[in-house]
């Protein structure tokens, strides 16, 4: 298969991480994740970022809650790049401002990161992945932590553009955050190789979330810290809630333990002192729609007559935070 030279600072990111086991792989995966034959609007997103502005950047910031960009844009410019990056949208995950456009997201996905952040062994040069990272906005959070070399892996081609439209404006000042567009089962097995892991907001979607949290485990090195969040219910280490077809509208959700069961789960696989640093309901002001996420969203999955049940009757969405460590 021959290489394609966009995915270059990709391979070599891997060389000099030592990634070289994973590297023979990427080229077969990135073929693979960004198929246009699987995915038809592929064209449209891939000529949009190419077609994006050259702007003078004047400063970066990833460690304010919106991951922003400082441009000088004129009318014309300011046009195209929200015309421009408006064809990616939905924009799900966020918040982001490049110049004067606010990309208000559909999640405050900032919101999750102030309820994680303080928890977290320090980032400083650290190797780190984000499994289902979404379009990299935590990934961007991560490096403006500290971290040395961040990998988001999302299987979803859309974010996979949408990570490339940031990573435009956001130039050198993330050139450690990398975006491969596969799953966690195509992570090679047995890696050991990252000092954090976050799986967060994947855990429900994983038809075997034993496996998931073992697969987790294999990416860690020995003394890593995996950080787990996920989507929980109230009760003891018994309890889980397996639902229906669709669980708030979402048809891919299948397992969501008490925080004390996740516990449990963690600690069967290997992990060694897990820890709930965080739980919380979602409220609708951390997901909603909006100008760039304009479908429908938690309030329309709630029950109107009780905003405390899903539509389909089920507790309201709440989100657990669990730290743990691989002995
Ligand atoms: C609810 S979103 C969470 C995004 C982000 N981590 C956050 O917390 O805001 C779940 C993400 O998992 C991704 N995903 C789905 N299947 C996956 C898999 N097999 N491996 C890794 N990620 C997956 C989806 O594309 C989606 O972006």
């Amino acid at each position: 298969m021959s290489i394609d030279e966009r995915h270059l600072p990709l391979y070599h990111a891997f060389l000099e991480q030592g990634l070289e086991s994973w590297l023979a792989r990427l080229p077969e995966q990135l073929a693979r994740g960004l198929d246009r034959q699987r995915f038809g609007d592929l064209p449209a997103w891939e000529r949009a970022v190419r077609r994006l502005p050259a702007l003078e950047v004047q400063d970066v910031h990833l460690t304010q809650d919106t991951v922003s960009v400082e441009v000088a844009m004129d009318d014309a410019s300011r046009r195209q790049c929200d015309n421009l990056l408006k064809i990616l949208a939905p924009w799900r995950k966020g918040p982001y401002r490049i110049g004067d456009i606010t990309i208000d997201t559909e999640w405050r996905s900032d919101w999750k990161w102030q309820r994680i952040a303080p928890h977290l062994s320090n980032l400083t040069g650290r190797r780190v992945l984000d499994v289902g990272g979404g379009n990299g906005y935590h990934g961007w959070r991560m490096a403006g932590a500290g971290a040395g070399f961040v990998l988001v892996i999302d299987p979803s081609p859309r974010f996979y553009w949408q990570f490339h439209a940031m990573r435009h404006f956001i130039g050198d000042a993330g050139a450690n955050v990398h975006f491969l567009p596969v799953g966690i089962e195509e992570v090679p097995p047995n890696l050991a190789a990252f000092d954090t892991v976050f799986s967060m907001g994947v855990l429900y979607h994983r038809r075997s979330p034993i496996d998931h949290l073992r697969e987790l485990y294999d990416t860690l090195r020995p003394g890593g810290e995996l950080v787990l969040e996920t989507l929980v219910v109230e009760g003891d280490e018994h309890q889980v809630l397996v639902p229906g077809e669709r669980y708030a509208q979402m048809p891919n959700v299948w397992f969501l333990p008490s925080s004390k069961a996740l516990m449990h789960w963690l600690s069967r696989v290997g992990f060694d002192s897990p820890r709930v640093v965080d739980e919380a309901d979602t409220t609708l002001d951390e997901q909603r729609a909006t100008e760039w996420m304009t479908f429908q969203s938690l309030a329309d999955f709630l029950d109107p007559e009780d905003p405390s049940r899903t539509i389909e009757g089920y507790p309201a969405p709440r989100r657990a935070v669990v730290i743990a460590q691989k002995p």
